[in-house]
Parts: C-alpha cells; structure tokens; sequence
C-alpha cells in the first residue's frame, strides 16, 4: 500500500520530489499557492497519513495528530518556529519532527537590520508625506525628521545593540551590525528555556567578532534599560508571552527603538502602542505582531494615529527571498521524504 503525505502549504518547484515518487500518495491542498489551508481540509485528509507537511499557521495540536492516526511518521514545517506542533504529543508517538533552521538565518538577519532602519528613520511617516502629497508643504530643516543613527561614527562610537533570545538569528544580526555599522557593544537575555549552547555560542563569538569589544548576558531591566537598538529574537509559546510588557517598555529609552522578529506573543501590542504614543521609546519595526494577520486598520500599531507614525509592520516576511524560501522549500520535503522512510531527518528536532 502507497504511504500518505499530505501537504498542506506551498512547496514550489520543490513538491515534485514528492509527487515523482511513485510509492507516495501525495495529497495537497489544491489551492496551497494563494490560500491557506483550512483546518477543516487538514482534519479531513490527514486521516491514515505517514507524513504531514506544514507551515507555522498550521496548528499540529492533538486534534490532528489523533485523527491522523497511529500510523504518522514525520511532521515536516517549513518554518524554523515550532510553536504550533505538540511536541511532547508527537514525541510519545514517535513522529519525528522536521524543520528548517540554518537556511533562513541570512534572510530573517537581513529583514531585521531592515526593520531597524526603517523604524528608525520613521519610513512609515516619511514615505507617507510623499504618497499623501505633502513633501511640498513639508519645510526641510536640518533637525526635521531627524533620527537616532544605528551606525556609529567618530563623534558617535557608543551604540549598545540588545537581543533577547540570542540563537543563530541574533548572531547573524550581530554579525552584520559590527562588521557592517561599527557597533561594538551588545547585551543579551537568553530566552527562557534556552540551551546552554547559546552561552557557549555567544563566548566563541566574541572571538570570531575582532570589532566586538563587549558581549554581556544581563538580566531583563539591564537588557530594556541599556539597549539602544533591541532585537526580539525568541520564539513564541507560554514561556516567552509577553516578556516585553509595560514595565519593560517603561525602563527602556525615549531614542530606543525596538525590532520583533520573533513572535508577536512576546510583545504585547497594547504596551507597544502605549510606549509609541508617550514616547517611552522612539520607534518599533514589526514582522510579526500578538494579533496577526488580524492586524490591518483597526489595529491600533498600524492605524493610531500617533502611533503608526513611529512603526513600521511588515506581514511576517523575514525569510521571504527566493533564495531561502526554495531552499526551506527543499528541506521540509526532504525531511517529511526521510521520516516517511524511517531514516534521519536532514534537519530533525531533538525530541
Ligand atoms: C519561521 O520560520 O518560523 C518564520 O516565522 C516563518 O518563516
């Protein structure tokens, strides 16, 4: 008998290494390039599948997994976050689970030096006076508009960049932001539940950054107090919910501008919107956000007025490049290829 893999996302060109295999039942939700899948599908087609392949939008919860049966091997997401699968679940039922770190480190560091930049530099605001037409009545003056530099300069050498959560991503963004803006000092908070390999990463590290002068675990008030720029890089979950909350946002910078490119659960919406509007803090760039995709015109980040002017929302697109995005694309079917097989996964979870 065919083993079953159902398919819930888009996997591009990638999917014909599914579909070439003629000892596969292949089943995709047919309209996975422009919709997403709806649980209703998944509940339905799950049902005697080997392997499942999803995206972070697809929740994997018990519901799921019983109705796919005793005979699921392999859960493959195409994401780096795991937040919506059941591990402990799937782990008493011997589903080994797939994702995909590494190929996406560059593409998700890019976006948050990005998000940096523009938050900064309020693009949300400027771009908007030359959409809605207002750049002629708009008097340029040398401090109009002017904005806290994320590069050092000679008049300028202190900058302290923070991350909480300091895997691989936070690595990479620090990689970029020493090298390529002079930055010299960074802070960070593990995220809870961290591995001891990131204090172990994090002590290499400092000896492959010749510009990296100062690198410090702190605590969480140090990491909101001390920050000049900081970085949200911790992955969602109960344990990381709402970690940045009102008293943190009190304790960091008016000049500070804070990047999430994490999980929006971490953050809480209502608190950010609060410290863009008092000027707790000076600007915010979100890839994802406590409420998304919920998160349009009646959302207070993007719409306030008073508030959208200082942050800019992006809709969860840190890895989107063609590059890494085939690449995810070919890891999640080689791991779901794998533990179909009952083989090792290319990139399996430690279960
Ligand atoms: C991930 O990989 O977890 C991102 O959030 C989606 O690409």
């Amino acid at each position: 008998m065919k083993k079953k893999i159902v398919v819930c996302t888009d996997l591009g060109p990638a999917l014909s290494l599914l579909t070439l295999r003629d000892d596969l039942d292949v089943v995709v939700w047919p309209h996975a390039v422009d919709t997403e899948c709806p649980r209703a599908w998944l509940l339905e087609n799950v049902q005697g599948a080997s392997g499942l392949v999803v995206c972070f939008k697809e929740r994997v919860d018990g519901e799921v997994i019983k109705a796919a049966g005793s005979g699921l091997r392999a859960v493959s997401t195409i994401s780096v976050g795991y937040d919506h699968l059941d591990l402990p679940l799937l782990a008493s039922r011997n589903v080994q689970v797939g994702y995909t770190p590494d190929v996406l480190t560059d593409a998700v560091a890019d976006s948050a030096v990005m998000l940096a930049l523009m938050a900064s530099r309020r693009t949300n605001l400027t771009t908007s006076l030359v959409t809605s037409n207002a750049w002629p009545a708009f008097q340029w003056t040398p401090f109009a508009l002017s904005a806290p530099q994320l590069s050092t300069t000679l008049f300028s050498p202190k900058r302290t960049v923070g991350f909480l959560g300091f895997g691989r991503i936070a690595q990479a963004v620090l990689r970029r932001l020493t090298l390529g803006f002079g930055v010299s000092d960074a802070i960070y908070t593990p995220r809870p539940e961290a591995p001891p390999q990131v204090m172990r990463d994090a002590e290499l590290l400092r000896g492959l950054m010749p510009n990296l002068h100062s690198l410090r675990a702190v605590d969480m008030p140090t990491l909101a107090a001390d920050s000049d720029f900081l970085f949200v890089l911790a992955p969602g979950g109960e344990a990381t919910r709402h970690l940045i909350d009102e008293s943190f946002l009190r304790r960091m910078k008016p000049t500070s501008v804070l990047v999430n490119n994490g999980r929006g659960s971490v953050v809480d919406s209502t608190a950010l919107a609060k410290a863009l509007k008092e000027g707790w803090i000076w600007g915010a760039g979100l890839d994802v956000v406590e409420e998304e995709p919920h998160v349009g015109v009646k959302h207070v980040l993007p719409a306030e007025q008073g508030v959208r002017e200082k942050c800019v929302v992006v809709p969860h697109l840190g890895s989107a490049t063609h590059e890494t995005r085939a690449e995810m694309a070919r890891l999640t079917v080689v791991n779901v290829l794998r533990g179909v097989d009952g083989e090792q996964m290319e990139s399996g979870l430690d279960l």
